[in-house]
């Protein structure tokens, strides 16, 4: 499998879970983590697993983020697994609606890629960090999630069956 891990960060907690994502989904093959200023459209080519993160600014994306997006090729991720995740403050539950994950998750489906988790949220202390006790853990946990339902998806795949 070659998972690819894409990140945007001011602060370095985003990047903090991408690496710890990253370390588990290598468990089960080859992974490369790419901020989303070193991106390519040939990055995103041959992958069987993408997964994004960026802070939420404002209840939304980074602005930095959005033109990322428009250098991509409409179909790039036709049936490729995605999940993406986001760093913020512990919110009420209204205020918790609006993530950068959620908003991550749209643009990955717009691509075509295939939602294979639910958008995930990882909390931080304040502005610059850290993160919460336990939530590099919970990382973790998420990846193996990613794991076991990309596993699902394409399964002679990842057991190597295919020539
Ligand atoms: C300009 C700006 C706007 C932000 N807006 C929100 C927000 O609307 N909701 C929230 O929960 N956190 C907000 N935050 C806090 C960020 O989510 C926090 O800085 C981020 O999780 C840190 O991640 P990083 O270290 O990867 O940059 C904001 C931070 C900045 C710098």
């Amino acid at each position: 499998m070659h998972a690819l891990v894409v990140y945007f960060s001011r602060f370095g907690n985003t990047r903090q879970v991408a690496e710890a994502v990253a370390a588990t989904l290598g468990t089960a093959g080859s992974v490369r983590v790419l901020s989303m200023d070193q991106l390519t459209v040939s990055d995103m080519r041959n992958v069987d697993l993408v997964v994004m993160g960026a802070p939420t600014h404002r209840m939304s994306l980074p602005k930095e983020v959005g033109p990322v997006f428009k250098t991509l090729p409409k179909h790039i991720l036709r049936g490729i697994p995605v999940a993406a995740f986001d760093t913020s403050y512990k919110m009420s539950a209204l205020l918790a609606r609006f993530t950068a994950a959620k908003k991550l998750t749209g643009k990955l489906r717009k691509l075509e890629g295939k939602q294979i988790v639910p958008p995930e949220t990882f909390h931080v202390v304040g502005r610059e960090g850290p993160l919460y006790d336990g939530e590099i853990e919970r990382a973790r946990e998420w990846a193996g999630l990613i794991l076991k339902r990309s596993e699902a998806q394409s399964p002679l795949r990842t057991r190597g069956n295919t020539p």
